[in-house]
């Protein structure tokens, strides 16, 4: 497996690829995106900072990737739609840095507050400006926390330390949550009108680019100051240039800007009550090497025992609920697969119902489990649980999930259902003890099956001779039955043979079979 670092990764993550057996790492930072795009194809797994951009262009080169890993939290520099489609997993190592970044907020507020850069540029110059670069206190004053996720929450820990007055709004945390950690949560207007000074710890995205506006700073007190570790683009730059030069802003500190490396002749860098940092929020040795071993294990993990962790368009199994899951996983992919060579006509609908005790486990990824092995069938390339979901959606299938905790017959019984423009079939199953995965009925008829090598299931007549007519063919031809199984349609007249042979059947000898005058039908299938 071929790992390409193209970012500034810390040494340890590095190395713990380096003595993984299985695993080639290259480290090839600074790339063009053409030059990225060139190599890209060679690659199962990406690991990148905030530099890279994995865009779709990029993507559609990138034939073997499997996963992105983030050292890191932000993922604006990831089409991850894209990623979905291609089946490509993206994750981060969202508690590695949190810390650092958060000090880092803090460091630019009392930076900025105290004219610390002014003052050492001053001082450089051979000046002594004690008048000029005066300062405020923090002590006693207002800070306005935007964002209560991992960092913003450590921002309004260490602010409370400084014996500042925290209040919070957050689009997402309720309320409750704020106060109950001790601050007052306030609606972002209320927000701008308190606040002295203001740090933003949200995430970028539609509905935070642009939230710093020119109506926003309209609402905001007079001298207010701002600190942006978060993201560019959340503050529109042009409208934050304006109120500084208007007085409306006192000063501003920023580590990320929309376009980064920001432009030289970008109007802010000439304001001098603009303090700014080269996305320094995450760069301490520290946080470094929490995201750099994070992510080289997560890689490790997925690429060599299919564990997903921190992935933010998969949902994540590992560990104990991957153990409960996996053969369950199992049973869905085969369902799937039985029931995409068992049908005919275009799928329209999947419906997926668990019956009996799954202890509160979240079934999604076996939902997801049954679509793949559908469609592994139906489109045969490129198909995994990470973009299954989001191809059936393309395809117009609707997918939809029930469950019940009363069973009938079995303890635990996953029943799918797929309709499509020619027909409905269910094909139920089960997993016996631990991990015994069984097909136990196919439409009306009883059986029980391991989900797994060359099986044929053929629709006969309940009548002497009819089991006996099949078993000659399969022998005339060295076709060897492994196991050979005869249930009974609930309530009709027919019955239905199951054989798993030791080699696939030939055609032609399936077409031998289906013209037996005792058999209604054959259907082969590789499991
Ligand atoms: C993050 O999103 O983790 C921080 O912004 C750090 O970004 P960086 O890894 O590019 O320094």
């Amino acid at each position: 497996m071929k790992v390409l670092i193209s970012d500034n990764l810390g040494q340890e993550g590095v190395r713990i690829f380096q003595e993984e057996d299985g695993i080639d790492v290259d480290v090839k930072t600074g790339l063009s995106p053409d030059e990225l795009k060139a190599i890209i194809g060679g690659y199962d797994a990406l690991v990148i900072r905030s530099a890279t951009k994995v865009t779709q262009d990029l993507l559609s080169a990138a034939t073997s990737l499997k996963v992105v890993g983030r050292a890191g939290i932000g993922l604006d520099n990831v089409d991850i739609p894209a990623a979905t489609k291609k089946g490509v997993v993206v994750m981060n190592t969202p508690g590695g840095n949190v810390v650092t970044t958060a000090e880092h907020a803090i460091a630019m507020m009392m930076a900025l507050t105290r004219n610390i850069p002014q003052a050492t540029a001053s001082m450089k110059k051979g000046l002594w400006e004690k008048k000029k670069l005066q300062g405020r206190e923090i002590m006693n004053k207002t800070l306005g926390v935007i964002g209560f996720g991992k960092i913003g929450s450590v921002v309004a820990d260490r602010a409370r330390g400084l014996k500042m007055r925290v209040i919070v709004f957050d689009p997402i945390v309720q309320p409750e949550i704020i106060e109950k950690s001790g601050y007052e949560w306030v609606p972002l207007e209320e927000l701008y009108k308190q606040s002295d000074y203001i740090s933003i710890h949200v995430p970028k995205g539609k509905a935070t680019h642009g939230l710093i506006n020119a109506g926003a700073f309209e609402q905001m007190k007079k001298g207010v100051m701002l600190i942006n570790c978060a993201r560019g683009g959340i503050i529109e730059e042009d409208a934050l240039h304006a109120a500084l030069t208007a007085g409306k802003v006192a000063g501003a500190a920023l580590d990320v800007f929309s376009e980064e490396p920001p432009p030289a002749d970008m109007p802010l860098l000439a304001l001098d009550n603009v303090i700014l940092t080269p996305h320094l929020g995450a760069s301490t040795e520290e946080a470094q090497t929490n995201v750099a071993v994070a992510v080289a294990n997560q890689i490790i993990e997925y690429l060599k025992y299919n564990n997903i962790i921190n992935a933010v368009n998969v949902p994540a199994i590992s560990g104990k609920l991957l153990e409960k899951l996996r053969p369950f996983l199992f049973l869905g992919d085969r369902m799937g697969s039985l029931l995409a060579q068992y049908s005919a006509g275009q799928l329209k609908e999947v419906q997926v119902e668990y019956r009996g005790d799954f202890s509160g486990l979240d079934m999604s990824p076996v939902t997801t489990a049954v679509i793949k092995g559908l469609l592994d069938v139906l489109i045969q390339d490129g198909v995994n649980s990470v973009n299954a979901p989001v191809i059936a959606k393309d395809m117009g299938v609707k997918i939809s999930e029930s469950s019940m905790t009363e069973t009938l017959e079995y303890l635990n019984l996953v029943s799918a259902t797929i309709v499509t423009t020619d027909m409905e079939r269910t094909v139920s199953g089960t997993v016996f003890g631990k991990a015994d995965a069984r097909i136990v009925k196919i439409d009306n008829f009883r059986i029980e099956m391991v989900p797994q090598g060359h099986l044929a299931l053929i629709h006969n007549m309940d009548e002497p001779g009819a089991i006996g007519s099949v078993g000659a063919v399969l022998g005339d031809h060295e076709v060897n039955i492994s196991r050979m199984q005869v249930g009974m349609e609930e309530g009709g007249k027919n019955n239905i043979i199951l054989i798993r042979t030791d080699t696939r059947i030939p055609e032609e000898v399936a077409a031998k079979i289906g013209d037996l005058p005792k058999v209604n039908s054959i259907r082969t299938f590789e499991l």
